[in-house]
């Protein structure tokens, strides 16, 4: 059902700094930072050449991951989001599965416009799994 892992997210607790280090560290291409104040997070994104990874710095007061960096003041990994085809569809083989939809489950549009939904880390060996249809 999953297919590609579109993106790893890390939270950091400065994107500038993180995307310095992954770009002359690790030699990585990083975008500039975008802030998404709907999302609550600043974020740069590492381009490699079979997936992403995001660097999501909290923004605003209501920031969803802002309780996530002060448990990790170093900053970590926060979730893994897989593609699938038709969300709707996976939510139900999920949910059917005994699988917990985090929220309403219904899909919310996520940061790259597309509909999204979170899974449990209970669920999946403690890791948070965002599914995103492609
Ligand atoms: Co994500």
């Amino acid at each position: 059902m999953i297919g590609r892992l579109n993106h790893v997210a890390i939270v950091v607790a400065d994107v500038a700094v993180a995307a310095k280090i992954y770009h002359e560290a690790l030699g990585a291409k990083v975008s500039e930072a975008q802030k998404l104040p709907e999302h609550g997070v600043t974020v740069v994104f590492v381009e490699l050449t079979n997936t992403k990874v995001e660097l999501l710095e909290p923004l605003g007061e209501n920031s969803p991951i802002a309780r996530f960096l002060a448990r990790n003041p170093d900053g970590g990994m926060h979730h893994l989001c897989y593609e699938v085809g038709n969300i709707i569809a996976a939510r139900d083989r999920l949910m059917a599965s005994g699988a917990r939809v985090l929220g309403d489950a219904e899909p919310r549009i996520g940061a790259h416009g597309k509909p999204v939904l979170f899974l449990s880390p209970k669920d999946f060996s403690g890791v948070l799994i965002e599914l995103e249809e492609a």
